[in-house]
C-alpha cells in the first residue's frame, strides 16, 4: 500500500505561521531582489506578474527573490533555470509544498498536489490512457463533439469563442476521459461542469475574499461544489464497482487499478485523480483555442499561407500564452543556481511565460510568428526554452489529449470560416490560476476568403 501524503491544514493562519518559521530558518540568504514586505508589489504582482518579473529578470538576472504577500518568492527564468527545475534537479522541489497547496480543499490528492513515491504509483496506472492509440480514438469523439457543435458558426454570427470551446471541451473529456455521456440526465453531468466553475472561480478572487472562512464565504461555496460533485462522482465509481464493467477510460483505469498488494485503489483517491483532471485540462485547452484566433484575428495573413500548419500556430500560441504560465514549487534542501544560493523550504517558481518573453532567448518576444517553429528552428531550440508542457517525469500527462483537441476545434473552425474580434475588444488577461482571456473572446464569423 502507497502511503498516503501527509494531510494538508487548510487553515490559513496555520499555514503562515509555518512559512514565516521556515523563512526564518533558512540556512542561506535569500537571492537579491526585492525583499522588504510591499502591499503595492504585491497588488502588481497579482495584476500583472509577467511585467513584474521581466522587471526583476531585467534588474537581477535569472534568479531574484520579490517579497509577495508575507513571504518571499525566489523567481528563476530562461532556459537553464526551467531546465534546473524541472529535470536536472527535480528531486529537489516539492509540488505538495508550494502554493498548489491551495488547491487541496478542492482537489484532494491528485497528480498535482503530491510528490513522489505516491505521485509517482499514481502517474504510472493513469499513463496508459493516454497512449497514442487511445488519443486516436479520443479523436474520433472529439471530432464528432466538434462538428456537432460547429454548426454555431454561420456567417455573420456573434459568439463568445471562449464559451463554445469550454463546453465542448467539457463534453469531450466526459466522453473520452471518463466514459461518461453528457446527455444523459442520469448522471446531470452538466451541472457538474457548473459546480466546477463554481468551486475554481474562488482562485480568480483576491486575497480577503480567499481568506475568508465561515457560513457565506467564498471557501464555504466551495467546499458545497465540492459535496455535489462528490455525491455524482461516488456515484459513478459505485456504479461500475457494483456492475463489473471496465471500459479503457481513464476513470475504468483507475477503479481497475490495484496496488502490489492487489487491493484496489479507495475511491476517495479515484475521486481526486477525476477531480485533477478535469481542473489541468479544462481551462488550459478552452484560453489556448481563444489565445489562437485572437492572434489569428491579429494577423489575418497567417490563415492564408500555406507555408503555415496548425501546428505551428498552436506551437507559437503556446510560446506567447502558456495557460500553466508559473510553476509553483517548494526547495527542498539548499541549492545554488548559477552561483547564487537558494535555501531549503523556499517558495520557488519557473514561469513557461515570463521564460517565453525574454527577449534574449526568443527575439521581439511580443511578435506572433509561427516560422520559430519551423521544424529546423524546433530542432535549434535549447534544453528549457519552451516549456508550455512542462518537462521531466512531470511533464503534462494530457499534453498529447490537449494537442490533438485543439487541433480538432482549430481546424474544424479554419475549414469553415474567419473570426474577426469585435470593435473595442482589448485582450486583458486573468491570472488565476491559469492564463485566459478575461473577458471571453466575443467574434463575428466571416464567411472564409480562401476556398
Ligand atoms: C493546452 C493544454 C495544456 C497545457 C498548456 C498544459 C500544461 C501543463 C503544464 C505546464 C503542466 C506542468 C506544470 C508544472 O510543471 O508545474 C501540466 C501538468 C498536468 N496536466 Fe496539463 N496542460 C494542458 C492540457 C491538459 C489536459 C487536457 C489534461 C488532462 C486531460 C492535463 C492534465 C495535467 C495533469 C494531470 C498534470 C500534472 C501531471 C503530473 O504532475 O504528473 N493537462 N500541464
Amino acid at each position: 500500500m502507497i502511503e498516503r501524503p501527509e494531510p494538508h491544514t487548510p487553515n490559513p493562519l496555520t499555514l503562515i505561521a509555518r512559512d514565516l518559521r521556515n523563512e526564518r530558518a533558512a540556512t542561506v540568504p535569500y537571492p537579491p531582489g526585492d525583499t522588504r514586505f510591499s502591499l503595492a508589489r504585491t497588488r502588481r504582482f497579482m495584476r500583472d506578474p509577467l511585467g513584474v518579473m521581466l522587471d526583476g529578470y531585467e534588474r537581477h538576472g535569472p534568479v531574484f527573490t520579490l517579497r509577495i504577500l508575507h513571504h518571499d518568492l525566489v523567481i528563476m527564468l530562461g532556459p537553464e533555470a526551467n531546465h534546473h527545475i524541472l529535470v536536472s534537479n527535480a528531486h529537489n522541489f516539492s509540488w505538495r509544498g508550494g502554493q498548489l497547496r491551495g488547491l487541496i480543499p478542492f482537489l484532494g490528492d491528485g497528480l498535482l498536489t503530491t510528490d513522489d513515491p505516491y505521485h509517482r504509483a499514481h502517474r504510472k496506472v493513469m499513463v496508459p490512457a493516454f497512449h497514442r492509440e487511445r488519443i486516436r480514438r479520443a479523436t474520433e469523439i472529439m471530432e464528432e463533439e466538434v462538428e456537432r457543435a460547429a454548426t454555431a458558426f454561420v456567417p455573420g454570427a456573434v459568439l463568445d469563442l471562449y464559451a463554445w470551446t469550454r463546453d465542448v471541451s467539457l463534453r469531450i473529456a466526459m466522453r473520452a476521459l471518463f466514459g461518461l455521456d453528457p446527455d444523459l440526465a442520469r448522471a446531470g453531468d452538466l451541472d457538474a461542469a457548473h459546480e466546477f466553475e463554481a468551486a475554481l472561480s474562488f482562485h480568480a478572487r483576491g486575497l480577503p475574499g480567499q481568506l475568508a472562512r465561515g457560513p457565506g464565504t467564498p471557501y464555504a461555496r466551495v467546499l458545497r461544489s465540492r459535496e455535489r460533485l462528490d455525491a455524482l462522482l461516488y456515484g459513478e465509481i459505485d456504479r461500475r464497482r457494483a456492475a463489473g464493467t471496465g471500459g479503457e477510460d481513464l476513470l475504468s483505469l483507475l477503479i481497475a487499478a490495484t496496488d502490489e498488494d492487489g487491493d484496489p485503489l479507495p475511491r476517495d483517491q479515484v475521486r481526486d485523480e477525476v477531480m485533477t483532471l478535469l481542473f489541468a485540462g479544462h481551462d488550459t485547452t478552452t484560453s489556448t483555442v481563444a489565445f489562437l484566433f485572437h492572434e489569428l484575428a491579429e494577423n489575418p495573413e497567417l490563415a492564408e499561407d500555406p507555408g503555415v500548419s496548425i501546428e505551428m500556430l498552436l506551437a507559437e500560441t503556446l510560446r506567447k500564452f502558456p495557460p500553466a504560465y508559473v510553476g509553483p514549487r517548494r526547495s527542498i534542501a539548499p541549492f545554488e543556481f548559477q552561483g547564487v544560493p537558494v535555501p531549503g523550504l523556499a517558495f520557488v517558481w519557473y514561469s513557461s511565460l515570463a521564460s517565453h518573453r525574454l527577449p534574449d532567448v526568443w527575439p521581439e518576444p511580443e511578435r506572433f510568428d509561427p516560422f520559430r517553429f519551423t521544424p529546423e528552428n524546433r530542432a535549434r531550440m535549447r534544453k528549457g526554452q519552451y516549456v508550455p508542457f512542462g518537462s521531466g517525469t512531470r511533464t503534462c500527462i494530457g499534453m498529447r489529449f490537449g494537442e490533438a483537441e485543439i487541433a480538432v476545434i482549430a481546424r474544424a473552425i479554419l475549414e469553415r470560416c474567419r473570426l474577426e474580434l469585435l470593435p473595442g475588444y482589448r485582450l486583458d488577461l486573468r491570472t488565476a490560476p491559469t492564463i485566459s482571456p478575461a473577458h471571453g473572446l466575443p467574434v463575428r464569423v466571416r464567411r472564409a476568403t480562401v476556398a
